[in-house]
């Protein structure tokens, strides 16, 4: 399901629709939080642009928790109930972006980022310099009641820039590199692009080390990965919520992602 609206349009619901079609899987667009909906009558409700779900979230989980007991929530309620909280970084025990989850003594880096541990699109994410900014950043998002985040601001993303690879029920579909959001100088255009790329052993290795890592049905994961200084892998985020799966930047992309409904059904 969804939570299209005319200003917020998801481009990638006619696609899939149109793909589970052909694969002999008839669905519809239905908004989450619409009361009118039973969810008892459809044999899955799979979760897609959910993206209001941030300031929502209690509410968005309680939501996942009364589904799956009535019909097939994809992903489970388990996984997005760990998934919409940044801290799940902390237990996989595998190469993460460095993070420092306090306002408090943080390290000293030459350029941060700050941003909230319940986030979607770098919202309420800031990039600066300025250590007593960050601070101050991170100290609101506390006051707030939020978990914050302090990173160090990872340059990489510029040059090679992030890479997300997808997963269809744990099968690998393709990856693309994404443009830096927080880089300066750029249209938000340019922020939204991505470029379906062939990832390198060494990423392609971590990224089924993550999703190893997290047990249960995963109808669809993207796996956020960037390079450290260093040049090694590192994850930046896990998205098993609410992921633009980039379907159009490869042939067959929708076809698979049906393929893997029609596997977990
Ligand atoms: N430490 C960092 N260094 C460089 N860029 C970052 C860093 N953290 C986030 N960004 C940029 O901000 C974007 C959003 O951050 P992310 O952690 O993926 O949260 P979300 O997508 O949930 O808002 C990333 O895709 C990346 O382009
Ligand atoms: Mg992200």
């Amino acid at each position: 399901m969804t939570c299209d609206s005319a200003e917020s349009r998801d481009d990638e619901r006619d696609p899939v629709l149109a793909a589970w079609r052909a694969a002999g899987i008839e669905g519809r667009a239905v908004r989450w939080d619409d009361p009118g909906v039973d969810w008892s009558v459809f044999d899955a409700a799979v979760v897609r642009s959910v993206w209001d779900y941030v300031d929502r979230r209690p509410e968005f989980l309680a939501w996942a928790k009364a589904t799956a007991g009535v019909t097939r929530l994809l992903n489970p309620a388990p996984i997005l109930d760990a998934n919409t909280d940044k801290t799940y970084l902390r237990e996989l025990g595998l190469p993460a972006v460095p993070t420092h989850w306090s306002a408090d003594d943080l390290p000293d880096w030459p350029e941060y980022v700050v941003k909230p541990a319940v986030s979607a699109g770098a919202r309420d994410t800031i990039r600066t310099t300025d250590r007593a900014v960050a601070r101050a950043h991170a100290q609101a998002l506390t006051d707030a009641g939020r978990t914050p985040m302090v990173q160090p601001y990872l340059d990489m993303v510029e040059a090679e820039g992030e890479t997300s690879l997808l997963y269809f029920n744990r099968t690998f579909s393709h990856a693309v590199r994404r443009n830096a959001m927080l880089a300066g100088g750029q249209t938000l255009a340019d922020n939204g692009r991505a470029d379906l790329r062939t990832p390198a052993p060494d990423l392609v290795e971590l990224a089924e080390k993550v999703l190893a890592a997290v047990p249960g049905d995963l109808l669809y994961a993207r796996v956020d990965l960037i390079r450290l200084p260093d040049g090694s892998p590192a994850l930046m985020e896990l998205e098993l919520t609410e992921p633009y799966l980039y379907l159009s930047h490869m042939d067959g992309a929708a076809d698979r992602l049906a393929q893997a409904l029609t596997e977990l059904l």
